[in-house]
């Protein structure tokens, strides 16, 4: 109610869109600003060449005159909350001082807060992690407020010795809801590493075959790159008896068990989904998941009261107000290029309500992971998929991943950037000392899980996506679940098995060998440069990089 009388939350129609609301960001407030993040360890080398670093010394003092009187005029909200279900030993606590009511709507989807978290942390004086937040933007007496308060100046701090988490001037998403992108990456990376676990941004996901056997796993995908996309997948008609199963569509907290089985857990309780490109039909359980009690941010909305975004419908609207508040229609897009949407606008939705959610996704000791995967965004070079020879080779592909930037962070979008197992933005240590935990963890596994690589994204010479995706990607899954499950066969390459495509389910697919062979062709000239961009990455970490990875990299150079 607060809410929409200061202009912040929009009351959808409630017929259309049952407990919906709708909130439009400040201009310059619209995506993660990695540049204004920093890791504050003790030590310089600690936070790595691939994190922005500060003394912890000096931030604390520049953070002290930020955040003195930052809240002025605002309520400060309390926000215990746990990420994990309340109570399993693979779940955390955190409480976050908040000035921002929107950003508390969108925590109480996103992670389980309140009552019961209070009453866990009671229970035996469990750890919590401090989070404070302000938008950094204080009101004088008699001040009016504005729709979207912020800073200009943003400061996303993490101090991973003391597990704190300080963020000033953003109100928007992994800035903002600090369970999320700070918690359950930046600092529980460092717990992970610690105490022998691993905190991944990765989706998890279970198959189920006709016989009812089911093989969960988790994939690594950077942001916008279809993590949410691939574990709401609907297997295609022809895939009669098989069921994809939704555990989680953005962090795993994995952990081995007493029998050194890696078991995975969702730390989050919502999605906090890209909305463009979101549709029936590329997407109908996210559709289905964000019907009702959801938030929109930075979407468009219609004359009727509902939101619209790109890609939503075949038929734009006539009209709508885009995220901006200015009148869009299509012809408007047409001569103006115009978005309706903010390409990183968003939906916060409960998991709960997702249609395909796994009965076991709150399992308080997780489910059981057998395969891992990585991906990216490659319109060249990248194979549709292929498979690791085993585990360090596998933590090779992970580790030199590349993907093209997206809008999900301010910065160059289409551009290819190294990001390590999706983690570049993440990672709350020396990346190269993260490689080395990853080699490690497989000593502490009685079952080695089986990693992959795909690329959904690769484009043919009109710049057109050679491979239609989304549900079509089921056809991949299985391969990849058979592999797992010692049932499909493949041929070996330079880079790893390959399916040939007699491997593929084709039924209900028109697509070539053909097409297929240009989907997987590996092009040596593009491998060398590939190769040599592993480089750019390893000169940063050398010193802190792990025999295996220099050695697989010299055995990936001599089957080239
Ligand atoms: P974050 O929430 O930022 O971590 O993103 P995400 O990895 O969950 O990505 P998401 O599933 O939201 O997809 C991002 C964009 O990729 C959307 O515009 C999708 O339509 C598009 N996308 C997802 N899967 C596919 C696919 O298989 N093929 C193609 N061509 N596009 C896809
Ligand atoms: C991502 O960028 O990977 C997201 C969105 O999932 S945010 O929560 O803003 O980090
Ligand atoms: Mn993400």
């Amino acid at each position: 109610m607060k809410m929409c009388a200061s202009g912040t939350l929009i009351r959808l129609n409630q017929d259309l869109w049952h407990g919906c609301y709708y909130a439009r960001s400040d201009a310059n407030d619209v995506a993660r600003v990695e540049d204004r993040t920093f890791i504050c360890s003790l030590s310089k080398d600690g936070a790595g060449p691939t994190n922005n670093w500060e003394d912890p010394r000096e931030m604390r003092r520049r953070l002290k005159g930020l955040f003195d009187g930052a809240m002025r005029g605002r309520t400060m909200y309390v926000l215990p909350f746990s990420m994990g279900p309340v109570g399993s030993p693979l779940s955390q606590i955190g409480v976050q001082l908040t000035d921002s009511p929107y950003v508390v709507v969108n925590m109480r989807i996103m992670a389980r807060i309140g009552l019961p978290v209070l009453a866990e942390i009671d229970k035996d004086f469990k750890r919590v992690v401090p989070c404070i937040h302000s938008v950094g933007a204080p009101l004088s007496p008699g001040q009016s407020d504005v729709p979207w308060p912020c800073n200009r100046e943003k400061y996303i701090v993490h101090f991973p010795e003391t597990r704190e988490i300080w963020s000033f001037g953003s109100g928007y998403g992994g800035n903002a809801l600090l369970g999320k992108k700070c918690f359950a990456l930046r600092i529980a990376s460092n717990m992970a590493r610690d105490e022998g676990w691993m905190a991944e941004h990765m989706l998890i996901l279970g198959v189920e075959d006709p016989h009812g056997e089911k093989t969960y796993v988790a994939a690594a995908f950077p942001s916008a790159c279809g993590k949410t996309n691939f574990s709401m997948l609907i297997p295609p008609a022809s895939f009669e008896g098989w069921k994809v199963w939704t555990v989680g569509d953005d962090i795993a907290w994995i952990r081995p068990d007493e029998n050194g089985r890696l078991r995975a857990i969702n730390p989050e309780a919502g999605f906090f989904g890209v909305a463009p490109g979101t549709s029936m039909e590329t997407n109908p359980n996210a559709m289905a998941t964000l019907a009702r009690n959801s938030i929109f941010t930075n979407v468009a909305l219609t004359p009727d009261g509902g939101v619209w975004w790109e890609g939503m419908t075949k038929e734009p609207p006539a009209e709508c107000i885009d995220w901006q508040g200015r009148l869009w229609t299509p012809e408007i897009a047409k001569n103006t290029g115009a978005k309706a949407a903010h390409p990183n606008s968003r939906f916060t939705a409960p998991a709960s309500q997702c249609p395909t959610i796994d009965p076991a996704w709150e399992d308080p000791s997780g489910v059981p992971i057998s395969a891992f995967i990585f991906g990216g965004r490659r319109a060249s070079t990248m194979p549709l998929v292929y498979q690791a020879f085993n585990w360090t080779a596998g933590v090779y592909i992970g580790a030199t991943m590349g993907s093209e930037m997206t809008a999900a962070a301010t910065g160059t979008v289409g551009k290819v950037r190294r990001d390590p197992m999706a983690m570049l933005p993440f990672c709350g240590y020396h990346m190269g000392d993260y490689f080395r935990h990853w080699i490690k963890m497989q000593r502490h596994v009685s079952e080695t899980p089986r990693i992959f690589h795909v690329n959904w994204f690769r484009k043919n010479g009109d710049g057109k996506f050679i491979w239609p995706g989304f549900r079509e990607n089921m056809r991949i899954l299985k391969w990849i679940v058979d592999r797992t499950r010692g049932r499909a066969t493949g041929r070996e390459t330079s880079i790893g098995w390959m399916p040939r495509y007699e491997d593929i389910e084709w039924t209900g697919m028109e697509f070539s060998p053909e097409q297929f062979a240009e989907l997987q062709r590996l092009d040596r000239a593009a491998w060398r440069a590939e190769v040599v961009g592993h480089e750019e990455l390893f000169i940063d970490l050398h010193d802190h990089l792990p025999s295996e990875i220099v050695y697989e990299r010299e055995l990936l150079i001599c089957r080239l």
